[in-house]
C-alpha cells in the first residue's frame, strides 16, 4: 500500500535527518520505534504529505505523495499527531471528531455514527460537550485518536498514542489498534512503550540518525540485542528476563515466558 524510496529529508540545508530510506508497507502492523531525534515524527509527516523529501519519492498506492493535494490524501491516510494541541483547534469534542467526515463529504449521519462510535472506543461519549482544552492530556490524545479513526482512512498512523496514558488508556488504545487490525487497516505507530510493542505489532522498524537500522518481524527485532543498544533501544524487560535466564528464545510476553517455565 505504500512504497518509500531512496527518502531524505533535512530541515536545514547539511544537516541530514533521515536518509535513503526504502521500506513498503503492507496491513501488517508496524510499529516504528527508536531514540528521541531519530527522524519518527519526522517520516510520518512526510507519509502525510505534510514535508516534501528532497530525493526519493512515496508511493501510496499509484499515488505520488508530492503530486497530490491534502484534500486527496485526507481520504486514505490519517495521522494522529505527537502533540495533541497542534492537532486540536474545535471548541467541542463532538464537533472536534466531526471534522474530519464532514471534511471527506461523507454523509452527515453517517460521519455522527462513525464519530460516535470512535468516540465510545476511547471513552469519552459522555464529553461531546466539553472544550477539548478543558480535557487532560491523556484524553486529548484519545480525542485525537478518535478523530483520525472517525474519517475511516485505509491507513492510520499513530504518534506516540499511549503517552500519558494509565493502564486504562492503554487497554482502550490496544482495542482501537485491534479493532482496526480488524478492518484490514494498514495502520503504523511510533511508540516508545516497547512492551505495548511486543504485545501488539507483527513487524517493527527501528531508526536511528535517521537510517533504518532494523526492520522485520518483532520477535527477531528484540533478539537483535547489539544493534538495538547502538540504537540506545532496550528490549522489553521480559524478553532481557528471559535473557538473563538463559533461554536462547525471544519472549515478547509473560505469558510465553510463563508458558516456557511450564514446560521445563
Ligand atoms: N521543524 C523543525 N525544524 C528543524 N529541526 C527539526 C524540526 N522538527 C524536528 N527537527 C529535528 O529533526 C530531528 C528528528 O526529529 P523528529 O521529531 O522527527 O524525531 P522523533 O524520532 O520523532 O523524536 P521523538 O521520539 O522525540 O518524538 C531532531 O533532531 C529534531 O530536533
Ligand atoms: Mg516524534
Amino acid at each position: 500500500m505504500i512504497k518509500v524510496s531512496n527518502l531524505s529529508f533535512s530541515y536545514q540545508e547539511g544537516s541530514s535527518i533521515l536518509s535513503n530510506i526504502n521500506l513498503e508497507f503492507d496491513r501488517s502492523h508496524t510499529a516504528i520505534i527508536g531514540q528521541n531525534g531519530a527522524g519518527k515524527t519526522t517520516f510520518a509527516k512526510m507519509l502525510k504529505g505534510l514535508l516534501k523529501p528532497y530525493q526519493g519519492e512515496i508511493l501510496i498506492g499509484s499515488q505520488n505523495v508530492q503530486n497530490t493535494t491534502a484534500a486527496e490524501l485526507a481520504k486514505v491516510i490519517g495521522l494522529v499527531f505527537q502533540n495533541p494541541n497542534d492537532q486540536i483547534f474545535k471548541s467541542n469534542v463532538l464537533d472536534e471528531v466531526l471534522f474530519g467526515p464532514l471534511n471527506l463529504r461523507i454523509d452527515k449521519d453517517i460521519a455522527k455514527l462513525n464519530a460516535m462510535k470512535a468516540l465510545e472506543m476511547v471513552g469519552l461519549r459522555d464529553k461531546l460537550d466539553m472544550n477539548p482544552h478543558d480535557l487532560s492530556l491523556s484524553e486529548k490524545k484519545l480525542l485525537c485518536i478518535a478523530s483520525v479513526v472517525a474519517m475511516d482512512t485505509d491507513i492510520i498512523i499513530l504518534d506516540e498514542p499511549t503517552i500519558a496514558q494509565d493502564h486504562k488508556g492503554k487497554e482502550m488504545i490496544r482495542s482501537v489498534i485491534q479493532s482496526l487490525k480488524k478492518q484490514k487497516k494498514l495502520v503504523m505507530t511510533i511508540i516508545h512503550d516497547m512492551e505495548f510493542v511486543a504485545e501488539n505489532f507483527d513487524r517493527t522498524i527501528v531508526l536511528n540518525e535517521g537510517k533504518v537500522i532494523l526492520d522485520g518481524d518483532t520477535r527477531h527485532v528484540f533478539s537483535q540485542k547489539d544493534i538495538l543498544k547502538q540504537a540506545h533501544v532496550e528490549p522489553p524487560g521480559i524478553t532481557q528476563l528471559g535473557e538473563k535466564l538463559g533461554y536462547q528464545e525471544t519472549f515478547l510476553t509473560v505469558e510465553e515466558l510463563v508458558e516456557k517455565q511450564r514446560k521445563s
